[in-house]
């Protein structure tokens, strides 16, 4: 297939444009270099640096895509709480003129990277797509916003549509000839690549948000993908996409970890002591978050292969301490 990924040169969309690439498909990535690196982009990808609002320029009726896969975004939680704004432009506003350009261009399958968020306070556990949706910060928001959007194109206009709502994606693409793809974000605001920036000596200590939560040690427990799985989600994603649907898929792996379980975790990858101070709960946050990904099972015969800590952290650092330290 003709494919277009917009974020391609930010982390998960470079990781699954080489899985794509290394599939068969042709691959366009579209990114405006706004938290991505141009290095990240996939050799063997096409690179455009163009911002998704823009993507009408690319998608024409006669380029003859086949799919597009939409990773573009803003995704810091707490960000959005301070400038909300920005998320509505990004992840509704100007996805949506990419939709229109979906549309224009006659492209007939769309692939989206939804979220956990769109859930909030989870009522029930494991978290199942027919959950409750009400989220607690502006990012879910804006992309629960999109994900609806998602139903009514395909409804009134047959896209062949697909939401996957991604939880804790952690770990790196190692390739067997040494390049690395990984977790760069600008700030950081994820517990596995902080641990590794404390480990490599970029930050004095982690901090733990809340250790009285009621759960296996006090503190939060959410569930962890890998990267790679996630990629792989992707590919029978635009296998299983049919016209007029909208099909939306949660990705985890059905087992939480709790924060001090993966500190504990990256110090044996590590070998670092890794100083952890407790800080106050912060708002919003939910005791624990783990999905079921049994219709990613069912539907799609979606197997997560790297679920273990030592799995993800171990691929993490080897990308951390070759590409970024
Ligand atoms: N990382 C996670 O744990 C996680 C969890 C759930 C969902 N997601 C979703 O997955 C997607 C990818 O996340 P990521 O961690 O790879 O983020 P990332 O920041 O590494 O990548 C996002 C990419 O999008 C680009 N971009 C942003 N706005 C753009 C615009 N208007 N036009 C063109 N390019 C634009 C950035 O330059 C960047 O390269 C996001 O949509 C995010 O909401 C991520």
């Amino acid at each position: 297939m003709k494919l277009l990924v917009t974020g391609g040169a930010g982390y998960i969309g470079s990781v699954t444009s080489r899985l794509l690439l290394d599939a068969g498909h042709e691959v366009v990535v579209l990114d405006n270099l706004s938290y991505g690196f141009r290095e990240a982009v996939a050799p063997g990808a096409t690179f455009v640096e163009a911002d998704i609002a823009d993507a009408a320029s690319v998608l024409t009726p006669d380029a003859g895509f086949d799919a597009v896969l939409h990773f573009a975004g803003l995704i810091q939680a707490g960000e959005s709480m301070t400038r909300p704004e920005i998320y509505w432009d990004h992840n509704v506003r100007r996805s949506l003129a990419l939709l229109d350009a979906v549309r224009a261009a006659g492209v007939p399958r769309l692939v989206f990277s939804s979220t956990a968020a769109v859930y909030g306070n989870p009522t029930e556990l494991p978290i199942t797509e027919s959950a409750t949706k009400a989220p607690t910060n502006t990012y879910g928001a804006t992309k629960l916003t999109f994900d609806l959007a998602l139903t009514s194109e395909a409804y009134a206009h047959r896209l062949a549509a697909v939401s996957l709502r991604y939880f804790n994606v952690a770990g790196a693409l190692i390739r067997e000839d040494g390049t690395a793809v990984g977790e760069r974000h600008d700030p950081e605001t994820h517990l596995i690549p902080i641990a590794l920036q404390v480990a490599a000596g970029k930050r004095e200590k982690l901090q733990l948000f809340g250790d009285d939560y009621p759960t296996v040690d006090g503190t939060c427990v959410r569930d962890y993908i890998h990267v790679q799985d996630l990629a792989r989600a992707h590919l029978l994603a635009l296998d299983a996409a049919a016209p007029g649907e909208h099909k939306i898929y949660n990705l985890g792996n059905g087992n939480g970890f709790s924060n001090r379980q993966v500190v504990e975790a990256a110090r044996e990858v590590t070998g670092a002591e890794l100083p952890v101070e407790v800080a106050p709960r912060r708002d919003g946050d939910p005791a624990t978050l783990v999905a079921s990904s049994q219709r990613a099972r069912d539907e799609l015969g979606w197997v997560p292969e790297k679920h273990t800590l030592p799995d993800m952290i171990g691929d993490a650092w080897e990308f951390y301490r070759t590409h970024v330290a």
